[in-house]
Protein backbone atom coordinates (compact mmCIF):
# COMPACT_ATOMS: atom_id res chain seq x y z
CA UNK A 1 0.00 0.00 0.00
CA UNK A 2 2.74 2.88 1.21
CA UNK A 3 4.64 1.37 -2.20
CA UNK A 4 1.67 2.46 -4.60
CA UNK A 5 0.73 5.57 -2.13
CA UNK A 6 4.73 6.59 -3.40
CA UNK A 7 4.31 5.66 -6.84
CA UNK A 8 1.38 8.14 -6.97
CA UNK A 9 2.85 10.74 -5.81
CA UNK A 10 6.16 10.22 -7.48
CA UNK A 11 4.17 10.15 -10.53
CA UNK A 12 2.52 12.92 -9.93
CA UNK A 13 5.02 14.77 -9.46
CA UNK A 14 6.96 14.13 -12.49
CA UNK A 15 3.78 15.52 -14.42
CA UNK A 16 3.52 18.76 -12.68
CA UNK A 17 7.19 19.19 -13.11
CA UNK A 18 9.20 16.62 -14.85
CA UNK A 19 11.25 16.23 -11.84
CA UNK A 20 11.73 12.65 -9.97
CA UNK A 21 11.11 14.27 -6.97
CA UNK A 22 10.53 11.12 -3.71
CA UNK A 23 7.59 12.35 -1.53
CA UNK A 24 6.40 10.64 1.16
CA UNK A 25 3.71 12.50 2.65
CA UNK A 26 0.32 14.85 1.88
CA UNK A 27 2.37 17.70 3.50
CA UNK A 28 5.24 16.99 1.49
CA UNK A 29 3.11 16.82 -1.87
CA UNK A 30 0.83 19.70 -0.92
CA UNK A 31 3.69 21.91 -0.83
CA UNK A 32 5.40 20.09 -3.93
CA UNK A 33 2.36 21.02 -5.85
CA UNK A 34 2.17 24.70 -5.25
CA UNK A 35 5.55 24.57 -6.81
CA UNK A 36 4.08 24.28 -10.18
CA UNK A 37 5.78 27.49 -11.64
CA UNK A 38 9.15 27.14 -11.01
CA UNK A 39 11.97 25.04 -13.23
CA UNK A 40 13.22 22.54 -10.82
CA UNK A 41 15.52 20.22 -12.48
CA UNK A 42 17.25 17.30 -11.07
CA UNK A 43 16.16 15.04 -8.18
CA UNK A 44 16.25 15.89 -4.05
CA UNK A 45 14.86 13.75 -1.47
CA UNK A 46 12.51 15.76 0.47
CA UNK A 47 12.33 15.17 4.24
CA UNK A 48 10.62 18.35 4.89
CA UNK A 49 7.79 19.96 3.05
CA UNK A 50 9.90 22.40 0.17
CA UNK A 51 8.02 25.32 -2.01
CA UNK A 52 10.23 25.84 -4.96
CA UNK A 53 8.85 29.18 -6.21
CA UNK A 54 9.96 31.75 -8.89
CA UNK A 55 10.51 32.39 -12.54
CA UNK A 56 13.72 31.48 -12.71
CA UNK A 57 15.33 27.92 -12.73
CA UNK A 58 16.30 25.66 -9.35
CA UNK A 59 18.89 23.02 -10.24
CA UNK A 60 19.62 19.86 -8.44
CA UNK A 61 22.37 17.29 -8.34
CA UNK A 62 22.31 13.73 -7.03
CA UNK A 63 21.82 12.63 -3.57
CA UNK A 64 20.78 16.57 -2.65
CA UNK A 65 18.55 16.42 0.84
CA UNK A 66 16.14 18.53 2.38
CA UNK A 67 15.42 18.52 5.66
CA UNK A 68 16.20 16.41 8.84
CA UNK A 69 13.36 14.65 11.03
CA UNK A 70 15.38 14.46 14.27
CA UNK A 71 15.91 18.06 14.48
CA UNK A 72 14.23 21.03 15.64
CA UNK A 73 11.24 22.73 13.59
CA UNK A 74 10.81 19.18 11.06
CA UNK A 75 6.62 19.23 11.77
CA UNK A 76 6.51 22.89 12.13
CA UNK A 77 8.33 24.75 9.19
CA UNK A 78 9.20 24.12 5.58
CA UNK A 79 12.25 24.99 2.68
CA UNK A 80 11.76 27.54 1.24
CA UNK A 81 13.62 28.05 -2.38
CA UNK A 82 12.95 30.73 -4.55
CA UNK A 83 14.52 31.79 -7.96
CA UNK A 84 12.84 35.05 -8.42
CA UNK A 85 13.92 36.70 -11.91
CA UNK A 86 13.72 34.72 -15.00
CA UNK A 87 17.51 34.99 -14.64
CA UNK A 88 17.75 33.51 -11.35
CA UNK A 89 19.36 30.59 -10.43
CA UNK A 90 19.63 28.58 -7.36
CA UNK A 91 22.35 25.34 -7.79
CA UNK A 92 22.35 22.89 -5.88
CA UNK A 93 25.10 20.29 -6.18
CA UNK A 94 25.62 16.83 -5.51
CA UNK A 95 25.01 15.37 -2.20
CA UNK A 96 24.11 19.09 -0.54
CA UNK A 97 21.86 18.65 3.11
CA UNK A 98 20.33 21.36 4.18
CA UNK A 99 18.55 21.15 7.14
CA UNK A 100 15.02 22.48 8.39
CA UNK A 101 13.81 25.92 7.39
CA UNK A 102 16.62 26.48 5.29
CA UNK A 103 15.86 29.70 3.11
CA UNK A 104 17.25 30.83 -0.50
CA UNK A 105 16.51 33.69 -2.40
CA UNK A 106 18.22 34.31 -5.31
CA UNK A 107 16.21 37.60 -6.95
CA UNK A 108 18.49 37.93 -10.36
CA UNK A 109 21.57 36.42 -10.32
CA UNK A 110 22.68 33.03 -8.72
CA UNK A 111 23.15 31.00 -5.87
CA UNK A 112 25.36 28.03 -6.24
CA UNK A 113 26.02 25.69 -2.99
CA UNK A 114 29.04 22.79 -4.25
CA UNK A 115 29.31 19.22 -3.57
CA UNK A 116 28.84 17.96 0.05
CA UNK A 117 28.29 20.64 1.92
CA UNK A 118 26.13 20.64 5.01
CA UNK A 119 23.64 23.50 6.22
CA UNK A 120 22.35 24.04 9.57
CA UNK A 121 19.08 24.69 10.66
CA UNK A 122 17.49 28.36 10.05
CA UNK A 123 20.04 29.51 7.34
CA UNK A 124 19.04 31.86 5.22
CA UNK A 125 20.80 33.00 1.92
CA UNK A 126 20.38 35.80 -0.26
CA UNK A 127 21.89 37.23 -3.48
CA UNK A 128 20.62 40.81 -3.22
CA UNK A 129 19.15 43.03 -0.44
CA UNK A 130 15.80 43.57 -2.21
CA UNK A 131 15.34 47.05 -1.45
CA UNK A 132 17.45 50.07 -2.63
CA UNK A 133 19.15 51.46 0.12
CA UNK A 134 18.91 55.61 -0.75
CA UNK A 135 15.76 56.84 1.03
CA UNK A 136 13.59 58.02 -2.01
CA UNK A 137 14.19 54.85 -3.88
CA UNK A 138 13.41 52.45 -1.25
CA UNK A 139 9.91 50.86 -2.49
CA UNK A 140 11.92 49.82 -5.80
CA UNK A 141 14.16 46.32 -6.03
CA UNK A 142 18.21 46.70 -4.84
CA UNK A 143 20.08 47.58 -8.44
CA UNK A 144 22.61 45.91 -7.82
CA UNK A 145 22.13 42.09 -6.85
CA UNK A 146 25.63 39.61 -6.38
CA UNK A 147 25.82 36.17 -7.24
CA UNK A 148 26.94 34.12 -3.34
CA UNK A 149 28.83 30.88 -4.53
CA UNK A 150 29.49 28.45 -1.56
CA UNK A 151 32.63 25.64 -2.43
CA UNK A 152 32.75 22.23 -1.61
CA UNK A 153 32.50 20.48 1.48
CA UNK A 154 31.43 23.96 3.22
CA UNK A 155 29.82 23.21 6.93
CA UNK A 156 27.28 25.98 7.99
CA UNK A 157 26.34 25.77 11.09
CA UNK A 158 22.46 26.58 12.46
CA UNK A 159 21.17 30.02 11.99
CA UNK A 160 23.95 31.81 9.75
CA UNK A 161 23.08 34.19 7.54
CA UNK A 162 24.59 34.50 4.03
CA UNK A 163 24.46 37.82 2.26
CA UNK A 164 24.54 39.19 -1.38
CA UNK A 165 28.33 38.64 -3.22
CA UNK A 166 29.63 36.27 -0.08
CA UNK A 167 32.03 33.47 -1.82
CA UNK A 168 32.70 30.48 0.86
CA UNK A 169 36.01 28.66 0.27
CA UNK A 170 35.80 24.93 -0.37
CA UNK A 171 36.28 22.87 3.28
CA UNK A 172 35.59 26.02 5.53
CA UNK A 173 33.36 26.05 8.84
CA UNK A 174 31.19 29.00 9.12
CA UNK A 175 29.89 29.11 13.27
CA UNK A 176 26.54 29.19 14.95
CA UNK A 177 24.58 32.46 14.01
CA UNK A 178 27.13 33.89 11.92
CA UNK A 179 26.19 37.05 9.66
CA UNK A 180 28.75 36.55 6.81
CA UNK A 181 28.88 39.60 5.39
CA UNK A 182 32.43 39.24 2.76
CA UNK A 183 33.90 36.46 1.29
CA UNK A 184 35.77 33.43 3.64
CA UNK A 185 38.27 31.51 2.27
CA UNK A 186 39.22 27.69 2.09
CA UNK A 187 39.96 25.70 4.84
CA UNK A 188 38.98 28.34 7.38
CA UNK A 189 36.68 28.56 10.61
CA UNK A 190 34.96 31.47 10.54
CA UNK A 191 31.92 33.20 13.02
CA UNK A 192 30.60 36.19 14.04
CA UNK A 193 28.48 38.82 13.02
CA UNK A 194 29.92 39.85 10.89
CA UNK A 195 31.67 36.79 9.96
CA UNK A 196 35.51 36.76 10.52
CA UNK A 197 38.33 33.71 10.36
CA UNK A 198 38.99 32.25 14.04
CA UNK A 199 41.29 29.77 12.79
CA UNK A 200 42.76 28.07 9.54
CA UNK A 201 42.02 24.01 9.54
C1 LIG B 1 32.74 27.72 15.17
C2 LIG B 1 32.68 26.39 15.91
C3 LIG B 1 32.71 25.26 14.91
C4 LIG B 1 33.82 26.24 16.91
O1 LIG B 1 35.06 26.25 16.30
P1 LIG B 1 36.38 26.09 17.18
O2 LIG B 1 37.50 26.18 16.25
O3 LIG B 1 36.27 24.88 18.07
O4 LIG B 1 36.33 27.42 18.03
P2 LIG B 1 36.43 27.66 19.60
O5 LIG B 1 35.24 27.13 20.29
O6 LIG B 1 37.80 27.26 20.05
O7 LIG B 1 36.34 29.24 19.63
C5 LIG B 1 37.36 30.06 19.08
C6 LIG B 1 36.94 31.51 19.24
O8 LIG B 1 35.84 31.76 18.35
C7 LIG B 1 34.69 32.19 19.08
N1 LIG B 1 33.50 31.55 18.51
C8 LIG B 1 33.27 30.22 18.38
N2 LIG B 1 32.08 30.02 17.80
C9 LIG B 1 31.55 31.24 17.57
C10 LIG B 1 30.35 31.69 17.00
N3 LIG B 1 29.45 30.83 16.52
N4 LIG B 1 30.13 33.00 16.90
C11 LIG B 1 31.07 33.90 17.36
N5 LIG B 1 32.23 33.53 17.90
C12 LIG B 1 32.46 32.22 18.01
C13 LIG B 1 34.95 31.72 20.52
O9 LIG B 1 34.26 32.52 21.44
C14 LIG B 1 36.43 31.86 20.60
O10 LIG B 1 36.74 33.23 20.83
P3 LIG B 1 38.03 33.66 21.75
O11 LIG B 1 39.24 33.13 21.04
O12 LIG B 1 37.94 35.16 21.75
O13 LIG B 1 37.81 33.01 23.07
C15 LIG B 1 31.44 26.31 16.82
O14 LIG B 1 31.52 27.35 17.80
C16 LIG B 1 30.15 26.43 16.06
O15 LIG B 1 29.61 27.53 15.87
N6 LIG B 1 29.67 25.25 15.60
C17 LIG B 1 28.47 25.15 14.80
C18 LIG B 1 27.45 24.28 15.53
C19 LIG B 1 26.21 24.14 14.72
O16 LIG B 1 25.49 25.10 14.52
N7 LIG B 1 25.99 22.93 14.20
C20 LIG B 1 24.92 22.68 13.28
C21 LIG B 1 24.27 21.36 13.54
S1 LIG B 1 23.44 20.80 12.08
Amino acid sequence: MQFFRKLIYFTLCQCLLGSAIILTSPRRIFFFALSYRVKVRGSAILYQPVLFAGKGVVSLGNSVKFGVQQSAYFYSTYTYVEARGETAKIIFKDNVWCNNNFVAVANQTSITISENCFIGLNVEIFDSNFHDLSPERRGYTDPNPQPVFIGKNVFIGNNVKILKGVTIGDNSVIGNASVVTKSIPENVVAAGNPCRVIRTL
